[in-house]
């Protein structure tokens, strides 16, 4: 199934502000690729969830819909890509957010893939989506606490209201959904990460999709552009 296949595929970066669909994107190129998914927020909650001393003070932060200082990230993010999993490639979803973090990146994958393994540079996609429908879309989102699977009340519903189609598991809303929250988080994009999308465009180097669709033709259209990415890659036909 063309959805099945373990491509070639390298880095790939997912921009696009809160509820873009970065997440729901992710998933289905790890579906394809079988590449992971490292995502920030996901990290950073689950250091929440455990206590550890970086999610006490990334909870604070997050509670505000601000960004957790970029100093904190970089050790977390260099950690899990050097997990072995990520040699053929990974799914950056939420990082970089901030231009800091954009070189700090470029910095440590000239030094740990392209030097060592000659990984191909990332592919860096931007999630284009009209502010109205990102509203839309964290309101409405719901997420299953035991699959990780993500619905939408308005987009994406479950089949028994509020139940995970998979697992039955009650569904929970993410602590950062709220009004005031949301706002924070749009603004904290607008200041420190649309500065992000604008580095990859100065070195030509930024695809835009537009994400305003449903979830199937965003994805037909991120494969696109990551096979055509690829393609150079790949071994010659026999
Ligand atoms: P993070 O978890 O990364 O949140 P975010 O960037 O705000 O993005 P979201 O996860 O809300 O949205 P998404 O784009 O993944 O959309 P999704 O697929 O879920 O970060 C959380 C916090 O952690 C940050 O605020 C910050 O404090 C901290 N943090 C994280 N990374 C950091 C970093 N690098 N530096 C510093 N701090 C960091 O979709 C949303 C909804 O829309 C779902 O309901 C989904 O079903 C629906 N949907 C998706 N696509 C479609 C579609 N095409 N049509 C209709 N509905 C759709
Ligand atoms: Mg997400």
């Amino acid at each position: 199934m063309a959805n099945e296949t373990a491509q070639i595929a390298g880095p790939v970066i997912l921009l696009g502000p809160p509820g873009a669909g970065k997440g729901t994107q992710a998933k289905k190129l790890v579906e394809r690729y079988r590449i992971p998914q490292i995502s920030t927020g996901d990290l950073l909650r689950d250091h929440v969830a455990r206590g550890t001393s970086l999610g006490v003070e990334a909870k604070v932060v997050m509670a505000r819909g601000q960004l957790v200082p970029d100093a904190l990230m970089y050790g977390i993010v260099a950690d899990r890509l050097r997990e072995p999993d990520c040699e053929r490639g990974f799914i950056l979803d939420g990082f970089p957010r901030t231009a800091a973090q954009a070189g700090w990146l470029d910095a440590f994958l000239e030094k740990e893939f392209f030097e060592k393994s000659g990984m191909c540079p990332p592919v860096v996609i931007q999630l284009v989506v009209d502010y109205t429908q990102l509203l839309l879309r964290l309101t409405g989102r719901r997420s299953c606490p035991t699959c990780g699977r993500l619905y939408n009340i308005h987009f994406q519903p479950p089949r028994v209201d509020e139940l995970c189609d998979v697992d039955s598991t009650p569904l929970v809303i993410r602590d950062d959904d709220g009004a005031e929250i949301i706002s924070g988080r749009l603004k904290a994009y607008e200041d420190q990460t649309k500065p992000v999308v604008e580095y990859f465009d100065a070195q030509h180097r930024l695809v835009a999709v537009n994400a305003d669709q449903t979830v199937d033709e965003v994805t037909a259209q991120i494969f696109g552009v990551i096979d055509r990415h690829c393609q150079h890659l790949r071994p010659p036909a026999k």
